[in-house]
């Protein structure tokens, strides 16, 4: 067979693929809230407990540690299947690290986290493939998570061909259907990260990780480049993805606005520790831990200067997480206010 007939045939099977693509309805946030509460029945899909995570601080000749930052800290939740628990706090305070953590990208010194009552700590690489595959991560930065080499069709199949996932005659047709999914198309295939918006780039990247069938997406800061009309876009879309897949998300942000939006539960971190979590309507209408408080103290600011100077102030009022070697971190006593609302107890 010549080149140009494989190449007829993927675009045939492209469009066919398109036709077949459903479009998605989107869920009543009552609808969303069902799948939250029935989607798995039993278990919950992730249970983190007494998660620590470290880096160490070197320096001098010999590159001795010299101390430690305490990134996260002795942290404990769970994520149920298709709930949105949204993790949140100023810059620094263990988000990221807490992600990474998750899928396996830094390493905890200890804590425990089970996924699909599974212990993912201390597996060794093989045995956490398959597991990955169904956990994924979007970042905050679609362009560079994406090969500026490869067309969009190429990105997105990658993955699904790395696993396995489907047989690699049908990856062209699933790629398209994904696309559609995102609600891009098959004219998208062959274009290359730079002729995408920040937007589009960032519905790449969410075809991207649901080509391997994920139960689980840790999405850090994953509308926080886009402007408004956009984020709300992708919001939508995610939203609409898990009402249909099932899909957990652990939602990493520091907008609150965006996090009352789409989240079922939300988690504050502050210096690397979880002080407050609880039900979204809870947390945001009766916040009870001090930091809480503050955080949504800065969300209703319209005007843009205002804000930052607002949030530049937060930031500057957290210490670091450095810490000497040898240093016992105090466990932290927590307080029960309502049902599934747990307060850290400030000194
Ligand atoms: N690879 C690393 N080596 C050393 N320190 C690190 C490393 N990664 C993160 N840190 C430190 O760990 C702490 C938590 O960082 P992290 O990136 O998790 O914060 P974050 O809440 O995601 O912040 P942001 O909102 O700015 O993304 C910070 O003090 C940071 O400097
Ligand atoms: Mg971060």
């Amino acid at each position: 067979m010549t080149s140009r007939t494989t190449k007829k045939s993927t675009a045939k099977k492209r469009t066919s693929a398109v036709r077949k693509a459903q479009t998605s309805k989107r869920a009543t946030p009552a609808k969303r809230q069902a799948v939250a509460k029935n989607g798995g029945g039993s278990a919950p899909l992730l249970m983190v407990n007494g998660l620590s995570t470290y880096f160490d601080i070197t320096g001098g000749f010999l590159s001795r540690t010299l101390a430690r930052v305490h990134a996260v800290e002795d942290i404990s939740f769970e994520v149920g299947r298709g709930e949105t628990l949204a993790l949140v706090g100023e810059s620094g305070c263990g988000k990221s690290t807490t992600g990474r953590t998750l899928i396996g990208l830094e390493k905890p010194v200890a804590g425990s986290i089970k996924y699909e009552n599974q212990e993912l700590v201390g597996l060794k690489n093989e045995a956490l493939k398959p597991m990955r595959r169904t956990m994924q991560m979007i970042f905050q930065d679609p362009y560079s998570s994406l090969n500026p080499r490869m067309t969009a069709g190429a990105s997105i199949g990658e993955p699904m061909r790395v696993h396995g996932v489907v047989p690699k005659a049908d990856v062209p047709e699933c790629v398209v259907e994904l696309l559609k999914k995102v609600g891009l198309g098959a004219e998208h295939y062959d274009r290359y990260p730079h002729e995408f918006s920040g937007g589009q780039r960032q519905r790449l990247c969410i075809a991207r990780a649901l080509g391997v069938q994920p139960r689980m997406i840790v999405a850090d800061e994953a509308v926080s480049a886009l402007d408004v009309t956009i984020q709300a876009q992708v919001i939508n879309l995610m939203m609409d993805l898990q009402s249909e897949l099932g899909l957990s998300y652990l939602f990493i942000s520091h907008d609150m606005a965006v996090v009352e939006r789409i989240s079922h539960r939300v988690a504050v971190m502050y210096l690397g520790r979880i002080v407050e979590i609880g039900p979204r309507r809870a947390v945001f209408e009766s916040p009870q831990h001090s930091y809480t408080r503050k955080l949504l103290a800065a969300v209703p600011i319209a005007d843009p200067s205002v804000r930052r100077k607002k949030r530049k102030l937060m930031a500057d009022e957290i210490p670091s997480a450095a810490r000497p070697l040898g240093y016992v971190p105090k466990k932290l006593e927590f307080r029960q206010v309502a049902k599934d609302h747990l307060v850290a107890i400030e000194d």
